[in-house]
Order: C-alpha cells, then structure tokens, then sequence
C-alpha cells in the first residue's frame, strides 16, 4: 500500500510533529512525515525537522506578502511531495480555503481541549487551559478534527480525555495534555493511512 504523504505546518515547538515522527519510526504505520511548513523562522520545528532530514520551508506573510503567491508556493510543495494529508500541529494561522480545497479538504488538527468546547479564537496555548481551569471543568483533553475556515469547527475525530484534578494550575494541564496529544494525534492520522479512520 503506497504510505499516506503527510505535510506539517508548525508555529512554534513543534513536539507534536516530532511525536508524528517518532512514532512513524517506532511502529509499523503507513503515513510518513514529507515536510514541515513553518510560518515563523525562529520555530524549534525547524531543528526538528534539520535533525531528521525533513525538508522544511519558512513561508508566511513577510516571506509571500503577495496572497496568490502565498497559496502557490503551498500548492507547489503539496504536488512536489505529493502530499496526500495536511496535519496542523501548533499552527497559528489560518490555512486559507484554497489551500484546503487543493488537497480536497483533508487537512487536520490538534487542539488541546474537548472541542466543542474551549475552541474558537484567542482559545489557544495557556488561554485554552487557564479557560478550563476557571469554568471548573471537570475533565479536558485533547480533539483531532478536520479544518474548515472557522478556528477549530471541523468534524471531530477523535478525542482523549484527562481528569482536572482540584490542584491544577494551567501550566501542569497543559503538560498532561500535551502527552496525551503526542499519542492521540499519531494514532489518528495512522488510522488515517490505514482506511480505519475516513476522511
Ligand atoms: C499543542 O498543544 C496543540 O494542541 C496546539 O498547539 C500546541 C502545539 O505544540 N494546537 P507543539 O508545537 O506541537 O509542541
């Protein structure tokens, strides 16, 4: 079965896309990570992606102010790699629908909370846990969902849920979720590649 090709767009860490790769290394899957697209030239994805031999490419607004030329250079890497599935991994920007509409809407995400629930704009990083926090949340998690042109309103598809403990501070949830994140979002996109999850 020929492997499912993947691009990531990373903004900052990148931890998600390392765990992407290490579980490609790690187990039997059928997706590769192809490349990285970072909109920010000083993001850490950008030594990961150096120390596995990924190629990566800087592209944002500063770099293609001109929106036409933004959206080709994205095509141009897609049909260079051949890339078959888009995953989102800490990506501060909005993928514009042409974009989305040229891999035929398989583009997905990660975002640390239940979706439905914490999401939209401003809902990202600490915002999304100190939120939680002070609604007094029982449980949270992490959501992998398709991405449409509205900040994570996509088809959910699949979801990993953790307690809130009572002595929680936003930082040591954020931890917990951020490892749940890095096992979620491999299996999902591996579920992917193997038919068991459609998209
Ligand atoms: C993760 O919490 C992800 O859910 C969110 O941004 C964070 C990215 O972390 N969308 P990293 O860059 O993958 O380390």
């Amino acid at each position: 079965m020929e492997k499912l090709n993947v691009l990531v767009f990373a903004s900052h860490s990148g931890s998600n896309m390392q765990a992407l790769i290490d579980y490609s290394k790690r187990h039997y899957t059928n997706y590769q990570v192809k490349c990285l697209i970072t909109n920010n030239s000083n993001s850490f994805a950008i030594e990961r992606a150096k120390n596995e031999n990924i190629p990566y490419f800087h592209i944002s607004d500063k770099t293609h102010p001109n929106k036409i030329d933004f959206i080709n250079e994205i095509k141009r890497i897609i049909d260079n790699f051949n890339i078959k599935l888009i995953a989102l991994a800490g990506y501060m920007k909005l993928l514009p629908n042409e974009v989305i509409e040229y891999v035929n809407g398989r583009v997905i995400n990660i975002h640390p909370a239940l979706l439905p629930k914490f999401g939209g704009p401003g809902m990202y990083g600490m915002n999304v846990h100190k939120a939680v926090i002070e609604s007094k949340e029982k449980e949270s998690g992490a959501t992998v969902h398709l991405v449409n042109n509205d900040y994570d309103k996509g088809k959910i598809l699949a979801q990993y849920k953790v307690d809130v403990h009572p002595d929680d501070t936003p930082e040591k949830l954020a931890e917990r979720i951020l490892a749940l994140e890095h096992k979620l979002y491999p299996e999902v996109i591996h579920k992917i590649s193997i038919g068991e999850i459609i998209i």
